[in-house]
C-alpha cells in the first residue's frame, strides 16, 4: 500500500502532483536542490491549497491535516529511504533525469516504483542506465496537475505492465483519471494531438485562412465546447466512416504535413518575439493578461468538471464523483 511518497523536482508540476497525493491522504516528501527551496514549495503548496479550497475542492475542516502530511527534505538519501512511490518531476533534460534515475535506483529498494512526468522524453531512455527499469514509468501529469484529472502513464521497453496497471488504480484513488500508453513514443498520447493541432492552427496563421482570434475562438466556441462529451472517435462513429472518408481525402491534402515545427517560430524568436514571456507573440501580451486568462481557464476546468461529475458521464470517464 502506498502511503508515503517522495517528489523530486518541485517547481510548477512537482509542487501541485505532491498536493494531489496529500489531499488523497498520502504523507508527501517534497525534494529539490534549487537553491530557494524548501521556502519556495510552502509558498507554491498554501497557494494550490487556497486554490483548492476556493473551489470546493478541498473541504476547509481537512486543510490543516493536509499541510501537516507535506515536509520537505533537503538530503535525497533520506527522503528515499520512507518513500513507497518516488515521482521526478526536474527539469525536461535527459541527462539530468537519467542521472537522478540512476541514483533514486541505488537508494531505493527495487520494489518502489519510479516515475517521470516528462512531457516529451522516452522513459525507456531516461530509465537505460538503472538495474530494476521494470518500476520506472512515465505519468505524466497535466498543467494545471492540481485540477485536471488526466494522466498518461507510458509503459517504457523495459517497464512492467502489471506496475502500469497498479499506478492506474493508485492514482484513481487520488481522482485522477489515468489512461495507458502503450508504446513509448515522443509525444505520450494526448500531446500528439495537442501538437497536430498546433500545426494546423499555426498553418491557417501563416498562410493567411484566418486571424489568430478567429483559430481560438472556433476552437474555443466551437468543436472544444463537445470534447468532453463527444470524442473524435465518438464523433468519427456518430458521422460514419464513408462521410469521414469522403471529408479527409478531401481535406488532408490541403491541410499541413510538416515534419519539423513552422519556420514561423524560428522568424518570431530572431524578431525577439516568444509569445507572453517577451509581450509578444500571436498576441500582444501587454496588453492581455496572462493572470487572468489562467484564472478564467482554472475556474472552467473547475465549472466543467463539476457539471461532468454530476451527470452519468463520470462513470464513463472514469472521475471519482466528490
Ligand atoms: N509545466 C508544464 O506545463 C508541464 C506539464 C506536464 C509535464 N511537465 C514536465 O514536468 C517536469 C517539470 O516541469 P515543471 O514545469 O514543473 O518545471 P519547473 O522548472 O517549474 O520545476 C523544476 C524543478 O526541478 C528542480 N530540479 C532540477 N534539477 C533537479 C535535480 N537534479 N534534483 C532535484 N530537483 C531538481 C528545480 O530546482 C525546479 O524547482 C518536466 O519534465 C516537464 O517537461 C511540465
Amino acid at each position: 500500500m502506498i502511503q508515503n511518497v517522495l517528489i523530486v523536482g518541485c517547481g510548477t508540476m512537482g509542487s501541485a502532483i505532491g498536493v494531489c497525493a496529500a489531499a488523497a491522504g498520502n504523507k508527501v516528501v517534497y525534494y529539490d536542490n534549487g537553491s530557494d527551496f524548501p521556502q519556495n514549495i510552502k509558498n507554491r503548496t498554501n497557494g494550490l491549497l487556497d486554490e483548492l479550497l476556493s473551489y470546493d475542492l478541498i473541504p476547509a475542516s481537512d486543510l490543516d491535516a493536509i499541510k501537516a502530511r507535506l515536509e520537505s527534505c533537503a538530503d535525497l538519501c533520506a527522503a528515499v529511504s520512507h518513500a513507497d512511490l518516488i515521482i521526478e518531476a526536474i527539469y525536461e533534460n535527459l541527462e539530468a533525469k537519467q542521472k537522478l534515475f540512476t541514483e533514486l535506483d541505488a537508494f531505493a529498494d527495487p520494489s518502489i516504483p519510479i516515475l517521470s512526468n516528462t512531457s516529451g522524453l522516452r522513459i525507456t531512455d531516461i530509465s537505460s542506465q538503472m538495474r530494476y527499469p521494470e518500476r520506472a514509468l512515465a505519468a505524466h501529469f497535466w498543467l494545471p496537475a492540481h485540477l485536471i484529472p488526466l494522466v498518461e502513464i507510458v509503459i517504457g521497453d523495459r517497464s512492467s505492465p502489471e506496475l502500469a496497471e497498479r499506478i492506474k488504480e493508485i492514482l484513481m484513488g487520488w481522482g485522477k483519471t489515468p489512461v495507458i500508453v502503450k508504446k513509448d513514443l515522443p509525444g505520450q498520447l494526448a500531446n500528439r494531438i495537442l501538437q497536430a493541432v498546433i500545426r494546423e492552427a499555426v498553418n491557417i496563421v501563416e498562410t493567411g485562412l484566418a486571424s489568430p482570434e478567429d483559430v481560438d475562438k472556433a476552437i474555443q466556441i466551437g468543436m472544444a465546447l463537445r470534447f468532453p462529451v463527444w470524442g473524435p472517435l465518438e464523433h468519427v462513429d456518430a458521422v460514419g466512416f464513408d462521410i469521414c472518408k469522403s471529408v479527409q481525402d478531401t481535406v488532408l491534402p490541403e491541410i499541413s504535413d510538416r515534419k519539423q515545427a513552422s519556420p514561423l517560430f524560428a522568424e518570431m524568436m530572431t524578431a525577439g518575439h516568444s509569445g507572453v514571456k517577451s509581450g509578444e507573440g500571436f498576441y500582444d501580451w501587454t496588453t492581455k493578461d496572462i493572470n487572468t486568462l489562467v484564472k478564467r481557464r482554472n475556474d472552467f476546468i473547475v465549472f466543467a468538471l463539476k457539471q461532468i461529475k454530476q451527470s452519468h458521464l463520470s462513470a464513463d470517464l472514469e472521475l471519482n464523483k466528490e
